[in-house]
């Protein structure tokens, strides 16, 4: 086994939560607290792992099925197993390889990748890295001229999906990244990062890695036309210039005639709205916790998204995902898959690609294994028997 494999091998590694402390040893502060941190107070991130724990699970007993069906459908495609890679942005700032090894981890175990917009590695080598689906997620970024350029890109590598996320309309307040000088690290003036280098120089693995990738990348897949990648430094203001509205809706779909997912759903009323806009899938998210804090968390969201969408629509979720069974639970209350934001980040800051496939698998046999107990035969046949919601969430 390969000493990067090893290191997230059990006994050091049983759970998700076991990647964490390993990506925060590893990682400068810096970095690490962008991965982990949230928007303000941080409720709704808190919230959104919390509040699984308020479903409780019904299972049936004294049933033996000579298998267990983990396999699924998105959008046509087949899944090993009904979790994806959720899009994260800044991936090759954990570690060089980011989104590559990303996609590669999730093509080998059988599911998809969704490509962040904020990516150090440009879409075609992220494509090609996997033979499974892979979805580029677009913000407008750089304006229609640079959002039209992916799209067409996004075409030739026949990408499987545009998923468009529609939260960001300005980024949120993650207080940690001002405490730890994320902008004065990523800028050009050595004065201003001074004071933030001890906590850079205190991880030396890390350095080396980012130095030998030639430090700071630029968005390589926001190209303005004209003027070249976009630096990542200049991503908050880029965000605040160029909201997605719904009318963006009509001519992303002139462009794009495959499946658009909106991501960043958490209302009945905007679930029916991306659906009258000829969404293929809405996906309930609250971005992580990482935008307006203080919403509610996903899973308490999925049911009246899943009520709104009314079958015309896959519903996808995610937030809050760390165990296998927080996956059946979404299942169970309607979700067709969801997606795996920090669970598999983590796991890459730790120990790159090894990192990855170490925290499917774990999520995979904890889905298994949580089906099997519930007395049920396939994740297919989950329904909403199987689990219990308080008495307010029927409201
Ligand atoms: C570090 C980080 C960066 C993210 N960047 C993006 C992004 O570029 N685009 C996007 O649509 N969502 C982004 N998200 C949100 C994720 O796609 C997903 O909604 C969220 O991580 C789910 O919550 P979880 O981390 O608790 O699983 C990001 C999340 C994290 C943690």
């Amino acid at each position: 086994m390969p000493a990067t494999a090893r290191s997230v091998a059990p006994p050091r590694v049983v759970s998700i939560a076991d990647f964490r402390p390993l990506a925060r040893k590893r990682l400068p502060r810096a970095v690490f607290d962008y991965l982990d941190g949230g928007a303000e107070g941080e409720k709704t991130l808190r919230e959104n792992c919390r509040a699984f724990d308020d479903v409780t699970f019904r299972p049936r007993c004294a049933v033996a099925f000579a298998g267990c069906g983990l396999k699924t459908t998105v959008l046509g495609h087949e899944l090993s197993f009904p979790a994806m890679l959720a899009p994260v942005g800044y991936l090759r700032l954990m570690h060089p390889e980011g989104e590559v090894a990303a996609s590669r981890a999730a093509g080998k175990a059988g599911t998809g990748y969704i490509l962040s917009t904020l990516s150090g590695h440009p879409l075609e080598k992220v494509r090609g890295a996997s033979q499974g689906p892979v979805f580029y997620q677009l913000y407008l970024m750089g304006g229609r001229a640079a959002a039209e350029a992916i799209i067409e890109r996004a075409k030739a590598v026949n990408c499987t999906g545009l998923v468009v996320t529609i939260d960001t309309p300005v980024a949120g307040m993650r207080e940690r990244d001002f405490r730890n000088g994320v902008k004065e690290l990523m800028g050009s003036n050595p004065l201003d990062m001074i004071p933030f280098l001890p906590d850079v120089l205190s991880r030396p693995g890390w350095l080396l890695g980012f130095l030998r990738d030639g430090r700071v990348p630029k968005l390589a897949n926001v190209v303005v036309p004209g003027e070249g990648p976009m630096g990542m430094t200049d991503v908050a203001a880029a965000l605040a210039a160029s909201a997605v509205t719904w009318d963006d809706f009509r001519w992303i779909r002139e462009l794009w005639t495959g499946p658009i997912i909106v991501k960043g759903v958490l209302t009945g009323e905007d679930a029916r709205r991306a659906v009258d806009e000829g969404a293929a899938a809405v996906s309930v998210s609250n971005h992580g916790g990482r935008q307006l804090d203080d919403v509610r968390p996903s899973i308490r969201a999925l049911p009246e998204v899943v009520k709104a969408v009314n079958g015309q629509a896959e519903v996808w979720m995610d937030g809050g995902v760390r165990r296998g069974s927080d996956i059946v639970k979404a299942l169970c209350l309607g979700a067709r898959i969801v997606l795996c934001g920090r669970a598999y980040a983590y796991a890459l800051s730790a120990a790159g690609e090894a990192g990855v496939t170490r925290a499917l698998n774990i999520l995979r046999e904890d889905v298994e294994r949580t089906v099997r107990l519930l007395g049920c035969a396939s994740v297919g046949a989950l329904d909403r028997s199987y689990v219990e919601v308080p008495a307010s969430w029927a409201a």
